[in-house]
């Protein structure tokens, strides 16, 4: 961490989470907590909670969750250190080792100014559309099949084929030159740079709309033969098409259970139209760590339907690979005879395209199916390379997702099953991680909270309930940090009980700003998933019980399956006495 600690708590004092955030959405309070609708999607009921006292921020809905500095990257989103920067010019504090640099909040400002002059800009292109000169923009959407509701529900636009008419306009309405360039909505003349001209000219107008209901950038499509077909916004202070995505801003608040990711503008638009309403594009053709973590606010699983041409491929593959890192689901839906998504719903209506997308298969299996075809399975040169690529990709799975391909590979390898089977384990046991008990090595955060998770969550917050409390329970002969089998909420309790100890207090929304997001969000979400604890260590005796014997269960689930697998008799019946004495324990245990 780069900050002196004395400056950051003061940084932190001095912005109040809860002054900050009602700066942003309206806070009521409510069960010792303030709730709000969440800013960072379309929340109905009010989901997002804040706790003064603990200093942290938590949506129920979306996840989102952290310290006031987690909410300042998001909600300006800004790295780590501009929100610290934009913090401490909040409060009027000077950055350590830094000249005063009150630039930030005209930085601010001018990043506002941004935004109004976007929305500005997608107000004028809108009403074009409608206007005298948008006849053959609405011919072109009408060729294409988008009909009036549609094309209002994506606020649709035409940038008129002037030189400087948006210019003019947003110049008169009182945005200076220079706002409307670092908006990149016009440029200087390649010719004479004193001159200025729109950067959009008589193109169909696709604002790109972010989370919080902002008009952040624009992509433009010619209507004629020109090249190129599109252009778009490049990186603005307010814009980086690494981080967003199109349409998200029309996802429901709610979870969904999947997101369709598509290449285009036009089959977000199409597929949106038949009534397929969660589908999005993401804006180049990869996708970052960045929106994926952006999608898990919203679903945890990602449906691919990209074009089925090489560049859409390659773009998946390496796509999947990010979901998966994200812990999201990747599936790909192919589509037939080369087209798009826009394409095929127009032929053959959304049914057909659900129809594909229940036959849509894993990531996994898009790429072992891709790796197949590569190497070419007619020769055994190249099945055999396909078998080694094969392994060495599901090698890397946990065994019981493994175990789901195995057939395929075999069978297309044209290799007995178990050699599928050794060639595989020879990859496995690359990684591992000393801290965590071995079965908690493959941590895959669930898809909704267990009864695992909700214990490890609550006992947690008995730790950070106070100083005393937290090394009570440290040393209580049944706690231990193996028993999270997170391991973020291992990791934060270790460093908190260590603050405890050493400084005799923690720091704990401090901690928690220094965190990375996800980790932030889970101990924010451990804090207030919790009911108030006022009695922390009999509370945390409970949960010890509680958690000792999911382990032990854990554990004979494990066993059990050891045994079955076991082929030697007399490991299998070594195997066995385990099994009965933990099974003696746990009946022991379930007594008591
Ligand atoms: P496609 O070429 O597949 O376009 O590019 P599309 O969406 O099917 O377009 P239509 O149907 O012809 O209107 C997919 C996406 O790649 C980006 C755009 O975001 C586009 O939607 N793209 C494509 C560009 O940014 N510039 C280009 O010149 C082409
Ligand atoms: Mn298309």
């Amino acid at each position: 961490m780069a900050f002196p600690e004395a400056w950051m708590n003061e940084l932190m004092n001095r912005n109040d989470i809860a002054q900050v955030i009602s700066e942003y959405t309206q806070l009521t309070p409510r069960g010792g907590k303030l709730w709000a609708h969440c800013p960072f999607h379309t929340d109905k009921t009010p989901s997002f909670s804040v706790s003064p006292d603990k200093q942290l921020f938590h949506c129920f809905s979306c996840k989102a969750g952290g310290s006031v500095i987690q909410f300042i990257m998001q909600a300006e989103n800004l790295p780590f250190i501009d929100a610290v920067r934009f913090l401490a010019n909040r409060a009027g504090m000077e950055m350590p080792n830094e000249i005063d640099d009150r630039k930030l909040m005209a930085q601010k400002n001018r990043r506002e100014r941004i935004y109004e002059a976007n929305r500005e800009a997608a107000k004028y292109y809108f009403k074009a559309l409608y206007g005298p000169e948008g006849g053959p923009a609405r011919r072109y959407l009408q060729n294409r099949g988008v009909n009036i509701e549609t094309a209002k529900r994506f606020g649709l636009g035409f940038s008129p084929d002037g030189f400087d008419v948006l210019y003019k306009h947003l110049t008169e309405a009182g945005f200076s030159r220079e706002v409307l360039m670092d908006a990149g909505l016009v440029v200087p003349g390649r010719k004479d740079p004193d001159k200025t001209y729109d950067f959009f000219r008589g193109r169909l107008m696709f604002p790109v709309i972010n989370a919080m209901g902002k008009v952040i950038a624009f992509g433009g499509r010619t209507m004629g033969p020109d090249e190129p077909k599109y252009i778009n916004t490049g990186d603005t202070p307010v814009y980086n098409k690494r981080e967003n995505i199109y349409a998200i801003n029309l996802l429901k608040g709610k979870k969904l259970d999947d997101v369709i990711m598509v290449e285009g503008y036009m089959d977000v638009i199409s597929l949106h139209q038949a009534g397929i309403d969660n589908a999005v594009a993401s804006l180049g053709t990869a996708l970052t760590s960045q929106q994926a973590r952006l999608l898990k606010r919203f679903a945890p699983r990602v449906y691919y339907a990209y074009d089925g041409d090489e560049a859409g491929q390659k773009a998946m593959i390496r796509g999947i690979d990010i979901l998966r890192e994200s812990e999201l689901e990747p599936r790909v839906i192919v589509i037939p005879g080369g087209m798009d998504p826009d394409e095929y719903v127009k032929a053959f209506g959304p049914e057909s395209f659900l129809v594909l997308k229940d036959a849509s298969i894993t990531g996994i299996r898009f790429k072992l199916e891709r790796a197949a075809r590569l190497n070419g399975l007619d020769t055994p040169d190249g099945r055999e390379r396909f078998a080694r690529e094969a392994c060495e990709l599901i090698g890397a799975l946990d065994p019981v997702e493994r175990d789901r391909y195995i057939p395929f590979v075999a069978e297309s390898a044209a290799l007995p099953i178990d050699t599928i089977r050794e060639q595989c384990g020879a990859s496995v046991g690359k990684s591992s991680n000393n801290t965590a008990p071995a079965r908690y090595n493959n941590y895959k955060k669930p898809k909704r909270d267990g009864e695992r998770l909700l214990c490890e969550k609550k006992l947690l917050s008995c730790v950070m309930v106070s100083c005393e409390a937290g090394l009570d329970i440290s040393r209580l002969e049944s706690f231990s940090l193996t028993l999270f089998s997170s391991p973020h909420l291992r990791a934060f309790c270790a460093k908190l009980i260590a603050e405890y100890s050493v400084k005799g207090r923690a720091e704990i929304p401090l901690m928690v700003a220094e965190l990375e997001g996800e980790a932030a969000e889970e101990v924010s979400s451990a804090y207030s998933d919790t009911d108030d604890i006022s009695s922390p260590v009999p509370v945390a005796e409970d949960l010890l019980k509680k958690l000792g014997l999911l382990t032990l269960k854990d554990e004979l689930t494990e066993l059990s399956a050891k045994v079955n697998a076991a082929a030697d008799p007399a490991e299998r019946s070594a195997l066995m006495k385990d099994y009965t004495a933990k099974f003696a324990e746990l009946q022991k245990l379930t007594k008591a």
